[in-house]
């Protein structure tokens, strides 16, 4: 049988969902990255569509991809493609024996798939499909249920589900190699999770953002704004270390009360911890901290392989900081005595993510990557409004719409120096935060979505959690 190193020649073809579309570049990318590999699409590639053609790959690099992600469904060495099923027939014709047939041979087992993207076929029309490749030497026989080998035929109907042609525009033919890991969108659901609240993240984002930030087995991960861990329990599935801070006493202890329905009061054991233990990862908890992000408690030093966090941006939940003798402006109406220090003061979204920005450039390791989210007010946003900061490079920029004035946007961003003494980012603030400064603008903004006609507000989607 062909060893996977000799099949290296061959095109591989991606089948990726059609959901989170800008997420599915990035992710792929990273995947690829961390096999050492560069994308290398075909030369009709549209990121758009479900189907990707990736050149300069091996097996066991598309294996290693589908080990990881979500936005892929599965993945097939590509034998045949073309426009029509006659120009297929000749591309499959065209395909080298040798390379065909250690899964053609006598004896073997086999199953031919029929998937169509944007059309549904019934199956006698299925039955033609596959009736219809029988130029193709199959010698071993065909298996339902567990065969050795599986092919599909795969035809793309367009993304129009409005205009479905009666033809496919694109079909193609290959040799099944691996699933993604979709099931963990299932698996992983805040709806089963032992530990949950109100902005929990959705299990399919918080891989995303794992694999987004590039984090592999036995890298020290970090959350500053923890909440109930989603983003640990994504990472630590992926074999990572894992803590993170929150300002949140209750939160960060699992008491007070409960985001459960029907539930009044936390149980005595919903915790990040055991989120972990859940899913198999409590070894990868190392532990996590009530802590202010404005005032963290880390000595300066690169530490993290990544950090990935869902800020609070004051729709949900407040945006406060814990209140400092440094901080204080002496109320000229004399309304408090001159040595009071407030116990907590409003963290504006503008400090949220400068601090953010200073922290990583401080604390991730060379080529480290920061995971982020950053909410938009869609009639206002500008590339320009993305916090920037010397020290990191921005990777990708991916939004997800919330509503139709509102979304959040997935930044992610890589260390490339270490910071000098001037490359903190409190000098760009003026500049680059303008949307998030002073008041809760953000805020405002979000809950500006009143349907003038009917008086009623947009149906507000959650910012966090599914
Ligand atoms: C959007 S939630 C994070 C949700 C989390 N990703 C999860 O899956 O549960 C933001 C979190 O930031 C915390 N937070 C707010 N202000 C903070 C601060 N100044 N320092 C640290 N954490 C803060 C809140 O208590 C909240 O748990």
């Amino acid at each position: 049988m062909a060893t996977i190193n000799s099949r290296s020649c061959f095109k591989y073809l991606l089948h990726l969902a059609q959901d989170n579309l800008e997420f599915r570049l990035p992710e792929i990318k990273a995947l690829l990255a961390l096999r050492g590999k560069p994308f290398q699409p075909n030369e009709n590639f549209n990121e758009k569509s479900p189907f990707w053609c990736l050149d300069g790959l091996s097996e066991e690099d598309v294996r290693s991809i589908m080990a990881r992600s979500v936005c892929a469904k599965s993945a097939f060495e590509l034998w045949g493609h073309g426009p029509t099923h006659s120009e297929l027939r000749t591309s499959l014709l065209n395909c080298p024996s040798e390379n065909m047939s250690p899964f053609m041979i006598n004896g073997s087992t086999y199953r031919i798939n029929v998937y169509t993207f944007n059309k549904t076929l019934a199956f006698p029309d299925r039955i033609k499909k596959i009736d219809a490749l029988e130029y193709l030497p199959f010698k071993g026989t065909v298996s339902l249920k567990s065969p050795q080998h599986i092919f599909s035929l795969l035809e793309d109907y367009g993304t129009d589900p409005n205009n479905i042609p009666e033809h496919p525009n694109y079909i193609y033919f290959g040799r099944w190699i691996a699933d993604g890991q979709r099931d963990l969108i299932c698996s992983h659901s805040v709806k089963n999770r032992h530990f949950i609240g109100n902005t929990s993240m959705d299990a399919g984002l918080s891989f995303i953002m794992a694999n987004h930030a590039r984090v592999k087995e036995n890298d020290l991960v970090f959350d500053p704004f923890v909440g109930t861990g989603s983003l640990l329990v994504a990472c630590s599935h992926f074999r990572a270390y894992v803590c993170g801070a929150d300002i949140d006493y209750n939160t960060i202890h699992g008491k007070g009360r409960s985001s459960r329905k029907n539930h009044k009061w936390r149980g005595p054991d919903e915790n990040i911890r055991a989120n972990l233990r859940q899913y198999g990862a409590e070894k990868m908890y190392l532990d996590v901290l009530v802590s202010d992000a404005s005032k963290h408690v880390w000595r300066q030093t690169a530490l993290f392989d990544a950090i990935i966090t869902d800020p609070p941006y004051g729709i949900r939940e407040s945006t406060r900081r814990t209140g400092s003798c440094k901080d204080v402006v002496k109320p000229l109406d004399g309304s408090y005595v001159e040595s009071h220090v407030p116990v907590s003061q409003v963290y504006y979204l503008s400090d949220i993510f400068t601090d953010l920005l200073n922290f990583s450039a401080h604390h991730l390791v060379m080529r480290g990557r920061l995971v982020y989210w950053l909410p938009i007010y869609r009639p206002e946003y500008s590339e320009q409004m993305i916090p920037l900061h010397p020290c990191l490079r921005l990777i990708s920029n991916c939004e997800q719409m919330l509503s139709s004035h509102t979304s959040r946007r997935l930044i992610t961003m890589e260390k490339i120096k270490e910071p000098q003494e001037l490359d903190s980012l409190t000098h760009l603030v003026d500049s680059c935060f303008s949307p998030y400064q002073r008041h809760n603008a953000f805020r405002e903004k979000y809950f500006s979505g009143v349907n003038k006609r009917s008086g009623k507000e947009d149906n507000k989607p959650d910012f966090n959690g599914e």
